[in-house]
């Protein structure tokens, strides 16, 4: 099984991640946790690249070719082999991200993306999305609180220093993915507190778990 999380800065995926775990835990899921940028040695330090703040002047190609480069060695060295070996996969953040960022956000040709998408994930599609949806400013507001009291570290906040438009514009673009996708997204309001939002999720998964009890058997 493979699920991925996604949303804006601030959204508290990252925080809810513990909560996932606990639940596949509870429910005798062997899984691990990997994110993109990073999951791989490699792809770690294409990390520091994409989210160091001096790096103002990466060109957005670049930084589009630099996310393919980091998801092609996840998938092949890290995502696949899990997959394969039979463990549950939890993904904070994958290919939905480029769309929202580099697509709707920066508005790089979608054809483009689409296409180096292709070639990274083959025909890898996560079996769901959890979408961490709320308004751009609460979110943005939430990440500077973090980046402020050291919660989050300052020299990856390249994103945060984006404009609020900029964030609007990823928040509509993941709406929109999920809008085309409905099966495979599940849309969680995060502007909830901690503990609301992680009932909503262990309803998400316990609902995906009963649906789905071969995809558990054949994993
Ligand atoms: P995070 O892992 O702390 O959420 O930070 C990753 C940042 O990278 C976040 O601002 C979203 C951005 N990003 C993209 O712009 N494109 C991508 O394909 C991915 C995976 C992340």
């Amino acid at each position: 099984m493979f699920i991925t999380l996604e949303g804006i800065e601030g959204s508290g995926k990252t925080t809810q991640v513990a909560h996932i775990v606990h639940f596949m835990e509870q429910n005798k899921i062997d899984c691990v946790v990997t994110r993109e940028p990073g999951g791989t040695l490699i792809g770690e330090k294409i990390r520091t690249i994409l989210l160091d703040p001096e790096n103002r002047d990466l060109d957005s190609v670049s930084e589009l070719l630099l996310y393919a480069a980091d998801r092609a060695q996840h998938v092949k060295t890290k995502v696949l082999p899990l997959l394969l070996s039979g463990k549950t996969v939890i993904c904070d953040r994958f290919f939905d991200a480029t769309i929202a960022y580099q697509g709707f956000a920066r508005g790089l040709d979608m054809e483009l993306i689409n296409r180096l998408n292709k070639i990274v994930l083959d025909d890898l599609r996560p079996d769901m999305t959890i979408l961490f949806d709320l308004p751009a400013s609460t979110g943005l507001e939430r990440a500077w609180k973090q980046l402020n009291v050291g919660a989050r570290v300052s020299n990856e906040s390249r994103f945060e220093k984006e404009t609020l438009e900029f964030h609007e514009k990823v928040r509509a673009g993941y709406l929109e993915l999920a809008d085309r996708e409905p099966d495979r997204f599940k849309i969680v309001d995060a502007s909830m507190d901690e503990m609301q939002v992680k009932g909503k999720i262990f309803e998400i998964l316990s609902q995906h778990l009963e649906n789905k009890p071969s995809i558990q058997d054949a994993d």
